[in-house]
Protein backbone atom coordinates (compact mmCIF):
# COMPACT_ATOMS: atom_id res chain seq x y z
CA UNK A 1 0.00 0.00 0.00
CA UNK A 2 1.15 3.43 -0.76
CA UNK A 3 1.66 5.36 2.78
CA UNK A 4 1.28 8.67 1.53
CA UNK A 5 -1.78 7.94 -0.84
CA UNK A 6 -4.38 5.61 1.36
CA UNK A 7 -6.74 3.98 -0.75
CA UNK A 8 -10.26 4.62 0.61
CA UNK A 9 -11.58 7.42 -1.67
CA UNK A 10 -13.29 9.07 0.96
CA UNK A 11 -10.22 9.64 3.02
CA UNK A 12 -7.94 12.32 0.63
CA UNK A 13 -4.05 12.60 0.70
CA UNK A 14 -3.20 13.16 4.64
CA UNK A 15 -2.04 16.53 4.39
CA UNK A 16 0.28 16.24 6.92
CA UNK A 17 2.11 12.79 5.64
CA UNK A 18 3.56 10.03 7.33
CA UNK A 19 7.00 11.27 7.39
CA UNK A 20 8.89 10.74 10.84
CA UNK A 21 9.13 14.46 11.78
CA UNK A 22 5.34 14.19 11.51
CA UNK A 23 4.92 11.23 13.58
CA UNK A 24 7.68 12.85 16.28
CA UNK A 25 5.06 15.89 15.98
CA UNK A 26 2.09 13.83 16.85
CA UNK A 27 4.08 12.12 19.78
CA UNK A 28 4.71 15.99 21.17
CA UNK A 29 1.16 17.12 20.74
CA UNK A 30 0.26 14.05 23.07
CA UNK A 31 2.66 14.54 25.47
CA UNK A 32 2.04 18.64 25.73
CA UNK A 33 -1.67 18.02 25.96
CA UNK A 34 -2.33 14.92 27.77
CA UNK A 35 -4.17 16.76 31.25
CA UNK A 36 -6.01 18.98 29.11
CA UNK A 37 -7.33 16.78 26.59
CA UNK A 38 -7.74 13.35 28.69
CA UNK A 39 -7.80 14.23 31.98
CA UNK A 40 -11.47 12.74 32.15
CA UNK A 41 -11.03 10.36 29.23
CA UNK A 42 -11.59 6.78 31.85
CA UNK A 43 -12.93 4.08 30.50
CA UNK A 44 -14.01 1.21 32.83
CA UNK A 45 -12.99 -2.33 33.80
CA UNK A 46 -14.07 -4.95 31.36
CA UNK A 47 -15.39 -2.81 28.68
CA UNK A 48 -14.53 -2.58 25.19
CA UNK A 49 -13.02 0.16 23.49
CA UNK A 50 -12.71 1.00 19.73
CA UNK A 51 -9.94 3.45 19.24
CA UNK A 52 -10.32 4.77 15.30
CA UNK A 53 -7.32 6.35 13.01
CA UNK A 54 -4.83 5.50 16.14
CA UNK A 55 -1.53 6.96 13.92
CA UNK A 56 1.32 5.90 15.45
CA UNK A 57 -0.12 5.05 19.32
CA UNK A 58 0.33 8.76 20.25
CA UNK A 59 -3.22 8.95 22.49
CA UNK A 60 -2.92 5.00 22.52
CA UNK A 61 -0.14 5.09 25.54
CA UNK A 62 -2.84 7.58 27.38
CA UNK A 63 -5.79 5.00 26.77
CA UNK A 64 -4.07 1.92 27.88
CA UNK A 65 -2.59 3.37 31.06
CA UNK A 66 -5.64 5.74 32.39
CA UNK A 67 -8.01 2.78 31.44
CA UNK A 68 -6.20 -0.48 32.74
CA UNK A 69 -8.92 -2.38 33.16
CA UNK A 70 -10.49 -1.66 29.60
CA UNK A 71 -9.62 -3.76 26.28
CA UNK A 72 -8.73 -1.02 23.75
CA UNK A 73 -8.89 -2.01 19.61
CA UNK A 74 -7.22 0.54 17.69
CA UNK A 75 -7.12 0.66 14.03
CA UNK A 76 -5.35 3.01 11.97
CA UNK A 77 -5.68 2.69 7.63
CA UNK A 78 -1.88 3.10 7.32
CA UNK A 79 0.03 -0.11 8.04
CA UNK A 80 3.12 1.44 9.09
CA UNK A 81 1.70 3.70 11.90
CA UNK A 82 -0.29 0.42 12.67
CA UNK A 83 3.22 -1.44 13.53
CA UNK A 84 5.07 1.76 15.29
CA UNK A 85 2.16 2.14 17.72
CA UNK A 86 2.47 -1.58 18.39
CA UNK A 87 6.09 -1.11 18.87
CA UNK A 88 5.23 2.29 21.46
CA UNK A 89 2.65 -0.03 23.31
CA UNK A 90 4.86 -2.91 23.64
CA UNK A 91 8.14 -1.02 25.17
CA UNK A 92 4.92 0.84 27.18
CA UNK A 93 4.59 -2.60 28.92
CA UNK A 94 0.97 -2.29 28.25
CA UNK A 95 -0.61 -6.14 27.02
CA UNK A 96 -4.63 -4.69 26.99
CA UNK A 97 -4.45 -3.00 23.49
CA UNK A 98 -4.91 -4.83 20.19
CA UNK A 99 -3.83 -3.47 16.84
CA UNK A 100 -5.77 -4.15 13.16
CA UNK A 101 -4.81 -2.46 10.11
CA UNK A 102 -8.54 -1.45 9.52
CA UNK A 103 -10.47 1.50 7.10
CA UNK A 104 -12.78 3.28 9.15
CA UNK A 105 -15.32 3.26 6.55
CA UNK A 106 -15.14 -0.76 6.59
CA UNK A 107 -14.26 -2.16 9.55
CA UNK A 108 -14.04 -5.60 10.48
CA UNK A 109 -16.00 -5.73 13.49
CA UNK A 110 -19.17 -7.33 14.56
CA UNK A 111 -22.03 -4.51 15.13
CA UNK A 112 -22.69 -3.31 18.53
CA UNK A 113 -19.36 -4.96 19.43
CA UNK A 114 -17.84 -1.66 21.42
CA UNK A 115 -19.18 -0.44 24.84
CA UNK A 116 -17.23 2.88 23.87
CA UNK A 117 -15.24 4.66 20.73
CA UNK A 118 -12.81 6.85 20.74
CA UNK A 119 -11.69 9.53 17.93
CA UNK A 120 -8.86 12.02 18.18
CA UNK A 121 -7.39 14.22 15.14
CA UNK A 122 -9.22 12.49 12.11
CA UNK A 123 -12.31 13.67 11.37
CA UNK A 124 -10.56 17.04 10.21
CA UNK A 125 -8.85 14.59 7.33
CA UNK A 126 -11.93 12.86 5.85
CA UNK A 127 -14.19 14.32 3.10
CA UNK A 128 -17.65 12.66 4.81
CA UNK A 129 -17.27 12.78 8.23
CA UNK A 130 -20.72 12.79 9.11
CA UNK A 131 -20.44 9.38 7.02
CA UNK A 132 -17.93 8.12 9.39
CA UNK A 133 -19.55 8.93 12.40
CA UNK A 134 -22.81 7.16 10.96
CA UNK A 135 -20.14 4.01 10.34
CA UNK A 136 -18.90 4.07 13.77
CA UNK A 137 -22.04 4.54 15.22
CA UNK A 138 -23.13 0.78 14.07
CA UNK A 139 -20.66 -0.97 16.11
CA UNK A 140 -22.01 1.03 19.37
CA UNK A 141 -23.83 -1.03 22.00
CA UNK A 142 -27.21 1.11 22.60
CA UNK A 143 -25.78 3.78 24.95
CA UNK A 144 -22.60 3.49 24.55
CA UNK A 145 -20.41 6.39 23.92
CA UNK A 146 -17.79 8.15 21.17
CA UNK A 147 -15.51 10.59 22.20
CA UNK A 148 -14.61 13.16 19.36
CA UNK A 149 -11.16 15.29 19.94
CA UNK A 150 -10.57 17.48 17.19
CA UNK A 151 -8.64 21.02 16.41
CA UNK A 152 -9.65 24.28 15.23
CA UNK A 153 -6.93 26.07 13.50
CA UNK A 154 -9.42 29.47 13.41
CA UNK A 155 -9.35 29.68 16.84
CA UNK A 156 -5.34 30.55 17.27
CA UNK A 157 -4.82 34.17 18.49
CA UNK A 158 -1.94 35.41 19.57
CA UNK A 159 0.79 38.23 20.30
CA UNK A 160 2.04 39.83 18.82
CA UNK A 161 -0.88 40.30 16.12
CA UNK A 162 0.24 39.16 12.78
CA UNK A 163 -1.20 38.79 9.06
CA UNK A 164 2.19 37.29 7.78
CA UNK A 165 1.54 34.62 10.50
CA UNK A 166 -2.48 34.49 9.81
CA UNK A 167 -1.21 34.07 6.15
CA UNK A 168 0.77 30.96 6.43
CA UNK A 169 -1.88 29.14 9.21
CA UNK A 170 -4.52 30.09 5.88
CA UNK A 171 -2.05 28.02 3.74
CA UNK A 172 -2.39 25.10 5.69
CA UNK A 173 -6.54 25.36 6.08
CA UNK A 174 -6.61 25.45 2.36
CA UNK A 175 -4.22 22.55 1.73
CA UNK A 176 -6.08 20.27 4.48
CA UNK A 177 -9.47 21.52 2.27
CA UNK A 178 -8.16 20.82 -1.31
CA UNK A 179 -7.39 17.06 0.41
CA UNK A 180 -10.61 17.17 1.21
CA UNK A 181 -10.64 17.64 4.58
CA UNK A 182 -11.21 20.52 7.36
CA UNK A 183 -8.96 22.33 9.64
CA UNK A 184 -11.62 24.17 11.58
CA UNK A 185 -13.53 21.32 12.27
CA UNK A 186 -13.51 21.25 16.00
CA UNK A 187 -16.41 23.96 16.32
CA UNK A 188 -18.62 21.43 14.02
CA UNK A 189 -18.34 18.79 16.74
CA UNK A 190 -22.08 18.98 17.49
CA UNK A 191 -23.95 19.42 14.64
CA UNK A 192 -21.78 16.72 12.87
CA UNK A 193 -22.81 14.10 16.12
CA UNK A 194 -26.59 14.98 16.01
CA UNK A 195 -26.44 15.08 11.99
CA UNK A 196 -24.85 11.33 12.39
CA UNK A 197 -27.17 10.10 14.57
CA UNK A 198 -25.93 10.26 18.22
CA UNK A 199 -28.03 11.55 20.91
CA UNK A 200 -26.71 12.89 24.28
CA UNK A 201 -23.82 15.36 23.06
CA UNK A 202 -21.87 17.31 25.49
CA UNK A 203 -19.07 19.46 23.66
CA UNK A 204 -16.15 21.50 26.07
CA UNK A 205 -13.71 23.91 24.28
CA UNK A 206 -10.36 22.79 25.78
CA UNK A 207 -8.18 25.90 25.71
CA UNK A 208 -4.50 25.79 25.32
CA UNK A 209 -2.94 28.75 26.58
CA UNK A 210 0.78 29.78 26.15
CA UNK A 211 3.25 32.65 27.63
CA UNK A 212 6.31 32.54 28.94
CA UNK A 213 5.64 31.87 32.15
CA UNK A 214 4.47 28.27 31.21
CA UNK A 215 8.17 27.73 29.39
CA UNK A 216 7.05 23.77 28.63
CA UNK A 217 4.38 24.82 26.61
CA UNK A 218 6.32 27.62 25.03
CA UNK A 219 8.74 24.78 23.58
CA UNK A 220 5.98 21.95 23.32
CA UNK A 221 2.70 23.81 22.02
CA UNK A 222 3.93 26.91 20.20
CA UNK A 223 7.20 25.31 18.26
CA UNK A 224 6.69 21.63 18.46
CA UNK A 225 3.21 20.90 18.20
CA UNK A 226 1.54 24.50 16.08
CA UNK A 227 4.61 25.82 14.36
CA UNK A 228 6.25 22.33 13.27
CA UNK A 229 3.13 21.44 11.96
CA UNK A 230 2.72 24.91 9.70
CA UNK A 231 6.41 24.70 8.64
CA UNK A 232 5.49 21.12 7.37
CA UNK A 233 3.33 22.57 4.75
CA UNK A 234 5.90 24.71 3.77
CA UNK A 235 6.71 23.16 0.10
CA UNK A 236 2.96 21.95 -0.44
CA UNK A 237 1.75 25.58 0.27
CA UNK A 238 4.73 26.93 -2.83
CA UNK A 239 3.63 24.41 -4.96
CA UNK A 240 0.25 24.87 -4.83
CA UNK A 241 1.02 28.81 -5.67
CA UNK A 242 -0.95 29.39 -2.20
CA UNK A 243 2.34 31.95 -1.20
CA UNK A 244 5.85 32.51 -2.40
CA UNK A 245 8.73 31.75 -0.21
CA UNK A 246 9.77 35.12 1.36
CA UNK A 247 6.31 35.62 2.75
CA UNK A 248 5.87 31.98 3.82
CA UNK A 249 9.11 32.72 5.76
CA UNK A 250 8.15 35.90 7.19
CA UNK A 251 4.60 33.89 8.70
CA UNK A 252 6.92 31.30 10.18
CA UNK A 253 8.76 33.58 11.83
CA UNK A 254 5.90 35.48 13.58
CA UNK A 255 5.11 32.24 14.75
CA UNK A 256 8.45 31.73 16.27
CA UNK A 257 8.24 35.38 17.29
CA UNK A 258 4.97 34.49 20.00
CA UNK A 259 7.64 32.21 21.52
CA UNK A 260 9.49 35.21 23.02
CA UNK A 261 9.16 36.91 26.81
CA UNK A 262 6.08 39.44 25.74
CA UNK A 263 4.52 36.58 23.49
CA UNK A 264 1.01 35.00 24.27
CA UNK A 265 -0.76 32.13 22.11
CA UNK A 266 -3.58 30.63 21.92
CA UNK A 267 -5.37 27.55 20.70
CA UNK A 268 -8.78 25.76 21.28
CA UNK A 269 -9.37 22.06 20.52
CA UNK A 270 -12.31 20.79 20.94
CA UNK A 271 -13.52 17.38 22.92
CA UNK A 272 -17.36 15.86 22.18
CA UNK A 273 -18.43 12.68 24.47
CA UNK A 274 -21.99 11.26 22.40
CA UNK A 275 -24.64 9.00 23.69
CA UNK A 276 -25.70 6.65 21.00
CA UNK A 277 -29.07 6.91 21.04
C1 LIG B 1 -3.59 13.14 12.55
S1 LIG B 1 -3.49 11.41 12.62
C2 LIG B 1 -4.08 11.20 14.28
C3 LIG B 1 -3.56 9.96 14.92
C4 LIG B 1 -3.92 9.79 16.39
N1 LIG B 1 -5.35 9.68 16.59
C5 LIG B 1 -3.37 10.93 17.22
O1 LIG B 1 -4.16 11.72 17.76
O2 LIG B 1 -2.13 11.03 17.32
C6 LIG B 1 -4.87 10.82 11.63
C7 LIG B 1 -4.83 9.32 11.45
O3 LIG B 1 -6.08 8.89 10.87
C8 LIG B 1 -5.78 7.80 10.00
N2 LIG B 1 -6.90 7.63 9.06
C9 LIG B 1 -7.33 8.49 8.13
N3 LIG B 1 -8.37 7.97 7.44
C10 LIG B 1 -8.61 6.77 7.95
C11 LIG B 1 -9.57 5.74 7.64
N4 LIG B 1 -10.46 5.90 6.65
N5 LIG B 1 -9.55 4.63 8.38
C12 LIG B 1 -8.64 4.48 9.38
N6 LIG B 1 -7.71 5.41 9.70
C13 LIG B 1 -7.69 6.54 9.00
C14 LIG B 1 -4.48 8.22 9.34
O4 LIG B 1 -3.79 7.14 8.78
C15 LIG B 1 -3.72 8.85 10.52
O5 LIG B 1 -2.93 7.91 11.19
Amino acid sequence: MNEAKPYNYRYMAYVHGYHQREQARLQDQASTLVELLHADTVYPEGSRVLEAGCGVGAQTVTLAGRSPGATIISVDISERSIVEASEKIRKAGYSNVWFRQADIFQLPFDPESFDHIFVCFVLEHLASPVEALRSLGTFLKPGGTITVIEGDHGSACFYPESEAAQKVIHCQVELQKRAGGNANIGRELYPLLRASGFGHTKVTPRMVYVDAGIPELVEGFIKNTFTAMIEGVRQPALDAGLSDAVTFDEGVRALYRTMEKDGVFCYTFFKAVAVKG
